[in-house]
C-alpha cells in the first residue's frame, strides 16, 4: 500500500479520540497487508462476528473463545484497545436455541448465564460492551424478538445489570442503526436509554453503528445535535460500525461524496466533548459486509481492495488534523 506517514491512530490520539475498526482473525491470520494496517492505523478493536453469541456457543454449555482471545491478544500486542460486540441481540444466535419456544424458563437462564460467562471471561480486557444491540424496531417500538416475547421489556434493565457484575470496570453501550441523527427511531432510541437511567441501570454509552449510503445519511449538525442531547443525559456516544456504501460502478464523484459524508460525522465527534471513538466496520474494500447485504452497493470502506487509500481515507485525517471552523476553536 502507498502508505501515508501519518497514522490515523496517532492523529486520533493527538484529538483526545479512539479509532476503531471492526476486524476478522482470518484475514489477519492469512493477509500480511491486512494485519499491518489493521495495528498502523487503529487503536480500537471490534470482532466482527467473533463476540456474538452464535460463534461463541457451538452447543448448549458450550463455549468456544479461542477466535474471540486471539482478536483480543493481537489487539493487546499492538496497543488497541478492544470494544465487545454482542451480549444481546436477535441474529447470530446459536442455532441450537429453542427459537418457537418463547418461554421465560427457558430464555431467562440463557441470557444469565450466556452474559455471565462472556463478560467474566473477557474481565478486564474490554474497555466497552456492547450489552444489547438493536432492540428498537424502525418504526420506533421495542423490537419483538425472542428476548422481548420470552422475558418483557425488563430484559434490557436486566442485560446491563448482569455485565455490570461481571466486569465493572468495563463501559455499557445501547447499539443501533438509524438512530444517528433527528427522527422517529433516534428518538425512540433517547426515551429508552433515559428509561434505563432512570430504572438505574448501569449503562455508560450509545453507540451508533452509522450503516449510511450517499443517499441516506444523517445532516452533520443533527448528528452532533442527537450526540449532544444523549451528552446531557451523562452518557457518552460512539460511532460504532461506520461504513459509507456506494451505488456500484463508483465515480470520482461518487467517491468525493463518500469523502464529504465521512469527514463531516468525524468533525461531528470531535466537536461534541462526549462522543469519544469513531469504528468504521472494516477498512478494506477487499473484506467488507456490504456486497453481499446490500446487492449493487459496495466500495463502503476507506482503503480500496488493494489497500490503496481512498478519498475518504484523507477525509479522516484532515478531520482529525484540523480544527474545523465551526468548533470555534
Ligand atoms: C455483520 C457482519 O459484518 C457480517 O459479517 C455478518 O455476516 C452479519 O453481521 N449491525 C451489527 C453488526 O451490529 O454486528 C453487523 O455485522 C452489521 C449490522
Amino acid at each position: 500500500m502507498n502508505a501515508p506517514k501519518e497514522t490515523l491512530r496517532d492523529a486520533a490520539s493527538a484529538r483526545g479520540m479512539k479509532i476503531g475498526v471492526a476486524a476478522t482473525l482470518e484475514w489477519i491470520r492469512c493477509e500480511p497487508d491486512y494485519s499491518a494496517t489493521l495495528a498502523r492505523h487503529f487503536n480500537l478493536l471490534t470482532p466482527e462476528n467473533a463476540m456474538k453469541s452464535g460463534p461463541l456457543r457451538p452447543g448448549p454449555g458450550e463455549f468456544d473463545f479461542r477466535e474471540a482471545d486471539e482478536l483480543s491478544d493481537f489487539a493487546r500486542e499492538h496497543g488497541m484497545a478492544l470494544r465487545g460486540h454482542t451480549l444481546v441481540w436477535h441474529q447470530q444466535l446459536p442455532s441450537w436455541l429453542p427459537m418457537e419456544s418463547g418461554e421465560r424458563a427457558v430464555w431467562q437462564p440463557v441470557m444469565e448465564h450466556h452474559i455471565h460467562t462472556v463478560a467474566s471471561h473477557f474481565h478486564g480486557r474490554v474497555e466497552c460492551w456492547d450489552v444489547v444491540n438493536e432492540a428498537v424496531a424502525d418504526d420506533g417500538e421495542l423490537r419483538r424478538t425472542p428476548w422481548l416475547e420470552a422475558l418483557g421489556p425488563g430484559y434490557l434493565a436486566r442485560a446491563f445489570h448482569l455485565a455490570h457484575e461481571a466486569d465493572p470496570g468495563a463501559r455499557l453501550f445501547y447499539n443501533d442503526y438509524g438512530a444517528e441523527g433527528r427522527g422517529m427511531k433516534s428518538d425512540a432510541v433517547y426515551r429508552l436509554v433515559r428509561s434505563l437511567l432512570d430504572d438505574g441501570a448501569p449503562i455508560h454509552g450509545v453507540g451508533l453503528q452509522m450503516h449510511v449510503s450517499e443517499e441516506n445519511h444523517p445532516a452533520a449538525e443533527d448528528l452532533l445535535w442527537n450526540i449532544e442531547r444523549l451528552g446531557r443525559l451523562g452518557l457518552e456516544v460512539q460511532i460504532t460500525e461506520m461504513d459509507v456504501r456506494l451505488r456500484l460502478p463508483v465515480s470520482p464523484d461518487s467517491l468525493g461524496c463518500q469523502a464529504v459524508i465521512t469527514r463531516d460525522m468525524i468533525d461531528a465527534c470531535l466537536m461534541a466533548d462526549n462522543c469519544t471513538a469513531v469504528t468504521l466496520w472494516g477498512f478494506t474494500d477487499r473484506h467488507s459486509w456490504i456486497p453481499g447485504f446490500f446487492p449493487g452497493y459496495g466500495d463502503a470502506l476507506i482503503l480500496d481492495a488493494v489497500y490503496e487509500p481512498k478519498p475518504a481515507f484523507f477525509a479522516i485525517l484532515d478531520a482529525l488534523r484540523h480544527q474545523s471552523s465551526s468548533s470555534g476553536e
